[in-house]
């Protein structure tokens, strides 16, 4: 039997924010659902996640999380304080608890599953994760003889200077045995430089009290400020864009590039320096993205070419080509071989096969059929001011440079509309519409004196 605790109810004071930090994003992820997802594979008997400070905000964000069960520390006094309101929820449960930090969010689930192997087959009392690190400084530290037992682990604020020379160091990660964590955590005191109740001082009550040692100590990297969020960003990126480019993605400048756990590629993607995706970004076979484009929670065909633009909640079939300068907005759908330039916003809209909007248009709530070509300048008119209203476009029509079609509006197929026309009533199909004054030209015109 296992049972999973995260404890998430510190302010995150360091971070200086009005977010808890248990709610920072990182990879588009918040802390605390990395932390959650990390030991999902596990398939614990009972989650629970240990709220206090901002205890509602937490528990909306993690409202879709099945199964968890949110206990409330009120007030926070320490991590050992934190676990101690698990005496109640927990009661004459029997099996082992694993105990996360909350802020501790590059775990990966093998580890997890290691020190879970670890903590079972030598049927410690508790077994905790540790790493050597360069700079341990802010880390509790372990006290640990050569066979891994542990005697002790002491703040870095508690530590002697001595003491601080042990780089071995408490990842926030452990291992008990329940009832006899149970047993002692009534005995915790808050005599220490924080004045709280310490959960690391459970492992010197607790015996036989092991440690296992992480081999990549990036996974530890614990999250207190603004600092260390970025640190464990660039681990995150890192290790996003070599898991893609293992899977046949090629970056030209990797580092100018991030990814988010969302992201999905297909084969022989070439991704040029400045790129940027989020949410689900999920980008076909063959593709050519960027540079300098930004592609969040969108679907991209294969085959697509996109240059210095903005893809945002939206859909682009195959073949298409898009930018430079381009903005397709949230639901933009694009079907298959359009091509959308430069200093174009399209918003709402299917765009048909073939279609081409190649500068300067903005086109909303709009439907074009196939092999439109819609000329420089146009807009759709979609907005009177309190409602917006929608523009149909026949497959095979023109439209002529700078025209504003006034919706709702309806063309037709194969209809023609010279440039400069504002129209504002339907068009049959085949037929020219011209929507402008006429032209007047006096010859031999004398300018006044
Ligand atoms: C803690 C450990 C330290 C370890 C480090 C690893 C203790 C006393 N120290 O220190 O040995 O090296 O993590 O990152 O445990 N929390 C609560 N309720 C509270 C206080 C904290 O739920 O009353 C939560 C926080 O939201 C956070 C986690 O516990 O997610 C850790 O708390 P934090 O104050 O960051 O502990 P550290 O000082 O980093
Ligand atoms: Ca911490």
């Amino acid at each position: 039997m296992l049972a999973v605790a995260v404890l998430a109810a510190g302010k995150g004071t360091r971070m200086k924010s009005d977010l808890p930090k248990v709610l920072q994003p990182l990879a588009g992820s918040t802390l605390v659902e990395r932390v959650l997802a990390s030991c999902s594979s596990l398939a614990p008997e009972r989650q629970l996640l240990i709220v206090g400070h901002q205890a509602e905000r937490v528990e909306q964000s993690l409202a879709g999380h099945a199964g968890l069960e949110f206990v409330l520390q009120q007030p926070q006094n320490g991590t050992g304080h934190a676990v101690q309101q698990l005496l109640e929820p927990l009661a004459g449960f029997e099996g082992d608890l694993l105990v996360l930090n909350g802020d501790v969010p590059l775990l990966r689930e093998q580890t997890i599953a290691d020190l879970l192997e670890r903590h079972r087959s030598s049927g410690a009392a508790v077994t905790l994760l540790s790493a050597r690190l360069e700079d341990p400084s802010g880390y509790g530290r372990v006290f640990a003889d050569a066979e891994r037992n542990v005697s002790a682990i002491v703040e870095h604020r508690d530590c002697s200077e001595e003491q601080r020379r042990n780089n071995l160091t408490n990842a926030g990660i452990y291992c008990f045995n329940w009832p006899k964590l149970a047993a002692v955590l009534p005995q915790l005191r808050t005599d220490n430089d924080q004045g709280e109740l310490y959960l690391t001082d459970t492992v010197a009550m607790l015996s036989p009290a092991m440690h296992l040692e992480v081999a990549d100590a990036d996974e530890i990297n614990g999250i207190n400020d603004r600092m260390q969020l970025a640190q464990c960003e660039a681990v995150l990126q890192d290790r996003l864009r070599r898991y893609w480019m293992a899977e046949g993605v090629t970056f030209v400048d990797p580092g100018s590039c991030t990814l988010s756990d969302g992201t999905r590629f297909g084969r022989d993607v070439m991704v040029e320096p400045q790129c940027h995706f989020r949410g689900d970004a999920v980008v076909g076979s063959g593709c050519r993205i960027g540079p300098g484009s930004l592609i969040d929670n969108a679907r991209i065909g294969d085959r697509v070419e996109i240059v210095y633009s903005v893809v945002r909640d939206a859909v682009v079939a195959s073949d298409c080509a898009i930018g430079p300068f381009a903005q397709l907005r949230p639901g933009a759908d694009l079907e298959k071989g359009c091509r959308v330039g430069n200093f174009v916003e399209i918003k709402k809209a299917r765009i048909g096969s073939g279609s081409k909007v190649n500068h300067l248009s903005y086109i909303g709530d709009a439907e074009l059929g196939e092999n439109v070509n819609v000329g420089a300048g146009t807009i759709t008119a979609n907005y009177d001011g309190v409602n917006k209203h929608r523009t149909v476009i026949g497959a095979g029509s023109k439209t002529g440079a700078n025209s504003v079609l006034v919706a709702p509006i309806n063309l037709g197929a194969n209809v023609t509309v010279g440039a400069g026309s504002t129209l504002t009533k339907d068009v049959p199909d085949g037929a020219l519409a011209l929507g402008r004054a006429k032209q007047l030209v006096k010859e031999n015109w004398q300018a006044p004196r």
